[in-house]
């Protein structure tokens, strides 16, 4: 497999600097589904106890989907988004009663589960089984739209097509999954939406929009 500069730098990159998080410590694909769901509308910093809680009370599919919603939401408290508990809780029996427990493997077949639109069916099928799918988060629209210093708005169809172009030409294909959370952590941790720390990063060299001076200008939005 050829990789590109581009996979070689943030590859590199991200095996010396990735956070250090639980979910990143296993493979079993029902932890990395835990922390997704939490992490659709929870900040790493408030999610990750969660996700630790959320383990120790149900440390499997079956003691999820066995356990009555009232038990799950107490688990939630705090939390907010509720609903995310429910569909949650709803995917896990699913899961238990007509896939014999075993979780689906694939972007379109998580995708008909409760809760589970097409980026966190994208985040587990790549990272938790190696599908050859490309995440696309706020942190990777902008990472994407500065280092090829995209003039078409990101909030369009159009300027989305070429985000989810472009993602998928570089995408890592023996790695899916480290491609999409290195994606994640430089947008949150250098490719900042303001000052981004572009002395450190490393794309830096191809970035359009560092050359230009003008990261700051990226991405574009119709929208403000
Ligand atoms: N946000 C959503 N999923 C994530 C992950 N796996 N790592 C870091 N941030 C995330």
């Amino acid at each position: 497999l050829k990789m590109t500069d581009f996979e070689r730098s943030l590859i590199k990159w991200y095996r010396i600097n990735k956070r250090d998080l639980p979910w990143r410590k296993t493979s079993n694909p029902y932890h990395i589904w835990v922390s997704e769901i939490i992490l659709q509308q929870t900040q790493i910093s408030q999610g990750t106890n969660y996700y630790l809680n959320f383990l120790r009370k149900f440390p499997d599919i079956q003691s999820l989907a066995n356990a009555p919603i009232d038990e799950v939401l107490k688990v939630w408290q705090g939390l907010g988004y509720y609903s995310r508990a429910r569909n949650f809780h709803e995917a896990a029996k699913t899961v238990v009663d007509q896939y014999d427990g075993i979780i689906p493997s694939s972007k379109s077949e998580l995708q008909k589960l409760k809760g589970i639109g097409p980026y966190t069916a994208a985040a587990i099928a790549s990272i938790a089984f190696g599908e050859k799918c490309i995440v696309v988060d706020g942190n990777v629209i902008r990472l994407l739209s500065r280092c090829f210093a995209m003039d078409v708005p990101v909030d369009t169809g159009k300027g989305r097509k070429i985000i989810e172009k472009l993602a998928s030409n570089l995408l890592d294909e023996a790695k899916p999954g480290d491609f999409n959370e290195a994606m994640m952590d430089l947008g949150a941790m250098v490719c900042k939406p303001s000052n981004p720390e572009c002395n450190s990063c490393p794309l830096n060299s191809g970035c359009k929009a560092f050359h230009l001076r003008q990261q700051d200008g990226f991405p574009v939005k119709l929208s403000k």
